[in-house]
């Protein structure tokens, strides 16, 4: 083995400290109350490992290198413009938007990972020297295609929940057949490439069937699965970045690559769980084509009771215990300040006032804790769906505040849409008030038979100036 410089051995030490902050930081996004410091620690660490990357590149490069520094102001004005671009998206873009962004997010860095791989390929490949090692031309062909998937796939995804491309499943005729066909074609060109020859063309061709094929496995995938492919997309990116690091020798890439990798592929079967779904289910079931997913229409025309402001008020100011129910309206609505400011005056009264969140309530893991958060709720208010279920039967009113579709009792029975998804029992409570603005439908696109409840009374109305009548109301019980 070469002999290491000092500057190596330091990048080395450099490295594994940024290596233990991105551990430490996955440790702290486990939970609400540490998540900001998480989320600082391995942001930091990843600015430490690139700044000294950048700045000691040169010295730390074996002789037979030449520096990159170059190339430094390429590098200085991409990282301004990434910069920039994720600071005012992180700024600007709603809650409500975040998927997308992330899916966007993802996109970047799965397509990064996969140009990394590619510029060194190219780089080293076809200069005549018989074959380059095979574990660099595995590494590069992985980082192409997964990282290529990543890329297409987050951008058909983003395009799904922005409402750019149709949420719906979308099949093409023989389905299966193409995706056999790209991935045999992929795997043989593959082979060729490390094996026999370290073709330029055939390895480009390669990277652009992986493009295709990004495309073509996300199209059947409806809207309301997104979350799950998008979760499922980043562990791909972080395998692509492993990759990339292993091509490059940077063990900082590789061990982040992992991390990421190991973490999605976790998040993604938590998530699939939580909907009582197969990932095999998933990608390939085309879940909605059948009038499900994501066809958000209108309910059904039974009666519904109607309530006011004022009833509701003192139905919960009179109560022992009231259980919140948030959902997706309550993030549409920006509701969480009002919200968090009515639990503050029914506990002055003596009630007792939890919040039931599922797991996937609203549109994306956490959101609901996250505006709760926002809005200073109490963490130990939050209770989880297993925690709380049985103490709906307990309650006096369940406040459903624009939540559909993780209330709904349909999911108890065979053939409809949700079938099998968990769901909060709120019908077991005394009284049920829902928030919402009409007869729109959830996520699912579904009727609710919660609303017809014969327990039910709808409070009509955007969420946030209900919530602000309601604790008018509370203030005058
Ligand atoms: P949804 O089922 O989407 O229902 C939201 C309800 O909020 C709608 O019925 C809507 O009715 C109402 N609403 C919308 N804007 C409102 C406003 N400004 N004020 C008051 N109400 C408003 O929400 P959910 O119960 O939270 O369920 C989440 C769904 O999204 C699930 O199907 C889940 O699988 C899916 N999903 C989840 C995720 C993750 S990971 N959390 C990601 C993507 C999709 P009106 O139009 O009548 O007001």
């Amino acid at each position: 083995m070469d002999e290491l410089n000092i500057w190596q051995i330091a990048t080395f030490f450099v490295w594994l400290v940024g290596s233990v902050t991105f551990i430490l930081a996955l440790k702290f996004l486990a939970s609400p109350k540490t998540a900001r410091t998480g989320n600082l620690l391995g942001a930091g660490g990843m600015a430490v490992v690139i700044a000294w990357t950048f700045l000691t590149y040169d010295l730390a490069s074996p002789e037979s290198e030449p520096g990159m520094l170059s190339n430094w102001w390429i590098i200085l004005v991409g990282g301004v413009i990434g910069a920039v671009a994720g600071t005012l998206g992180a700024r600007r873009v709603p809650m409500t938007a975040m998927p997308q962004m992330v899916a966007i997010f993802n996109g970047a860095g799965g397509g990064a990972a996969a140009v990394v791989a590619i510029a060194e390929f190219l780089e080293f490949a076809d200069h005549g020297e018989g074959l380059l090692p095979l574990p660099f031309v595995i590494a590069s062909l992985l980082g192409a295609v997964i990282g290529g998937v990543a890329l297409t796939g987050s951008v058909v995804a983003f395009g799904k929940l922005q409402g750019i491309v149709t949420a719906r499943p979308y099949m093409l005729p023989g389905q299966q057949l193409i995706t056999g066909a790209l991935f045999l074609t992929m795997l043989l060109i593959g082979v060729y490439v490390a094996g026999f020859e370290n073709s330029i063309p055939l390895f480009l061709v390669f990277c652009a069937i992986a493009l295709v094929a990004g495309v073509v496995l996300t199209m059947p995938i409806g809207g309301a699965d997104m979350p799950v492919v998008v979760s499922l997309l980043n562990s791909y990116t972080g395998i692509a970045v492993a990759a990339s690091g292993f091509v490059l020798s940077n063990y900082a890439l590789l061990i982040a690559g992992t991390l990421v990798g190991a973490s999605g592929a976790i998040l993604t079967q938590l998530m699939t769980k939580a909907m009582n779904r197969s990932l095999f289910n998933v990608l390939f079931a085309g879940f909605g084509t059948a009038g499900g997913a994501a066809a958000a229409g209108e309910e059904g025309e039974e009666q519904l009771r109607e309530t006011n402001a004022e009833d509701v008020a003192v139905l919960m100011a009179y109560g022992k215990r009231v259980i919140i129910v948030p959902g997706y309206g309550m993030a549409v609505a920006q509701a969480q300040g009002p919200v968090r400011e009515l639990m503050d005056l029914l506990v002055a009264k003596g009630v007792d006032v939890q919040f039931a969140i599922h797991p996937v309530a609203g549109r994306m893991p956490g959101h609901m804790n996250v505006l709760l958060a926002e809005a200073n709720v109490p963490y130990d208010r939050l209770k989880e769906m297993d925690e709380i279920n049985d103490d709906f039967a307990d309650t006096d009113v369940a406040l459903v505040i624009g939540a559909n579709d993780v209330v709904n009792p349909s999911a108890r029975e065979e053939g409809s849409p949700i079938s099998g998804m968990p769901i909060l029992n709120v019908d077991a409570a005394q009284n049920i008030v829902v928030l919402k603005r009409g007869r729109g439908t959830g996520f699912a696109g579904i009727p609710n038979p919660l609303f017809s409840n014969e327990k039910t009374a709808m409070l009509f109305g955007d969420a946030k100036p209900s919530i602000e009548a309601l604790v008018q109301g509370v203030k005058q019980a």
